[in-house]
């Protein structure tokens, strides 16, 4: 392959698990920009998946005609069926149905499921030896340690995407490892980074969802609102870059320009920078080892005019604490923290309970389930775990709820 040949990149056959969220929207962008610029022909689509929103997987199928569309929900089976009537698309529907679509010889798999729910299709992938652009953190930190181990006994390649970890990629020498000092992961700080605790008291979910410089899901968007989403993403570098607690940090810049610092041992930092777009990321990881061109936002500097960096204020944003101690004490319980969070962000964003509950309920979940220093066995450990603290947080919501 010449310098400028990129024929066997755009001919590798993609799989999107999670089509329909707000990654797997800005991911079929970019194959659209890739088939405009390379050719029709370019991310040959193997599979498509959502949970619920049959539409709009309906729709994206009949526009890159992937060999297979799959609805997560079985009573949304019948209707898939009939949008796709005609089309030569499969169809099928059920949680082992998007196992069976992580498992389809697509060389690339987009993980853009949210939540913890991507972990058994992305650990098929994982076991098959696909390259995965991983865009979902919560798989990562519910079940660290066996995704490292999966990951190691197998063939597969993982490329971040969430965009701090996706700049940590590009700017982290792996072969120097020894003389990292530190890598700083940034934060915008969220729609609340200037409010007092008081006004915080009374944020409702319209306001929790505003990111200010983010498009994003609704889960993600209240995870970067309590600052957990920083927390999940130093759990994450951990497992990934088999990074220790020490050597991981957060700073909160605002303009979200610079998405990761790596310090080394000699003085130089190496930073990442790009316009606040996931389409950047995304693309990375579709092309990597290859660069393509990519639909979004081009970083201007002298129009942002300043970068600015603070301290997080851990006693505004206590996630972001409780998900630091679960990345110093280990063993299960980040499984236990992304479970009780999970919960507890749906029952904010159902108004069952208030933004300040989120923590509480983390918190005594956490302080309640006696398995958080034990580790995980196999992905039915896991599961076990995710159930209990999952059904624990979710008695804690019903109670705050009464
Ligand atoms: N959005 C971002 O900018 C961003 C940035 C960095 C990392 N991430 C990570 O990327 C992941 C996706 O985020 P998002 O913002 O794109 O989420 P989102 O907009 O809520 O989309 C989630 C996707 O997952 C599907 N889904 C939901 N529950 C499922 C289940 N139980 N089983 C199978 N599929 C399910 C949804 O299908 P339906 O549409 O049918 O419900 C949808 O396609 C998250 O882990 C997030 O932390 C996101």
């Amino acid at each position: 392959m010449t310098a400028y040949d990129l024929s066997q990149t755009l001919s590798r056959r993609l799989t999107v698990l999670g089509s329909t969220g707000s990654i797997g929207v800005s991911t079929l962008s970019v194959v659209a920009h890739a088939r405009a610029t390379y050719g029709a022909d370019a991310m040959p689509l193997e599979a498509l998946t959502a949970q619920s929103n049959v539409e709009v997987l309906a729709a994206q199928a009949r526009e890159y005609r992937p060999r297979r569309a799959v609805i997560g929900r079985p009573e949304l089976l019948g209707k898939l069926k009939d949008l796709l009537d005609g089309t030569g698309i499969e169809v099928t529907s059920g949680k082992e149905a998007v196992i069976e679509a992580a498992r389809m010889p697509a060389e690339v798999v987009m993980v853009a499921i949210v939540g913890a729910a991507a972990l058994p299709p992305a650990l098929a992938a994982v076991r098959r030896g696909a390259t995965l652009a991983l865009a979902n953190k919560e798989c990562v930190v519910a079940a660290g340690e066996l995704f490292r181990r999966t990951l190691d006994g197998s063939r597969a390649t993982v490329i971040p995407v969430d965009s701090e970890h996706n700049a940590a990629f590009q700017v982290l020498d792996f072969a120097q490892g020894h003389a990292i000092e530190k890598v700083t992961l940034t934060a915008s700080g969220g729609p609340f980074r200037e409010w007092t605790r008081e006004r915080m008291e009374s944020v409702t979910p319209e306001q929790a969802v505003a990111h200010p410089n983010w498009s994003m899901g609704a889960k993600i968007s209240v995870d970067s609102a309590t600052l957990m989403n920083k927390g999940l993403e130093l759990i994450e570098a951990h497992f990934l870059f088999a990074l220790p607690a020490e050597k991981l940090d957060v700073i909160v810049h605002p303009q979200s320009a610079v998405h990761c610092l790596v310090s080394y041992a000699d003085g130089s930092v190496l930073a990442h920078l790009s316009a606040p777009d996931m389409r950047t990321p995304i693309a990375h990881a579709l092309a990597w080892p290859r660069r393509i061109t990519s639909p979004s936002q081009r970083l201007d500097l002298a129009a942002l005019g300043r970068l600015t960096f603070e301290n997080p204020d851990r006693t505004r944003f206590p996630c972001l604490a409780l998900a630091e101690a679960c990345l110093r004490s280990g063993g299960l319980s980040p499984t236990i923290l992304n479970a009780a969070n999970e919960v507890a962000v749906e029952a904010f964003l159902n108004r069952r309970i208030a933004f300040y509950d989120i923590p509480r309920v983390v918190e005594a979940t956490l302080a309640a389930d006696g398995s958080n220093r034990a580790e995980a066995e196999d992905l039915e450990a896991v599961l076990a775990v995710d159930r209990r603290a999952r059904d624990a947080a979710d008695a804690l919501c019903r109670k705050l709820a009464a």
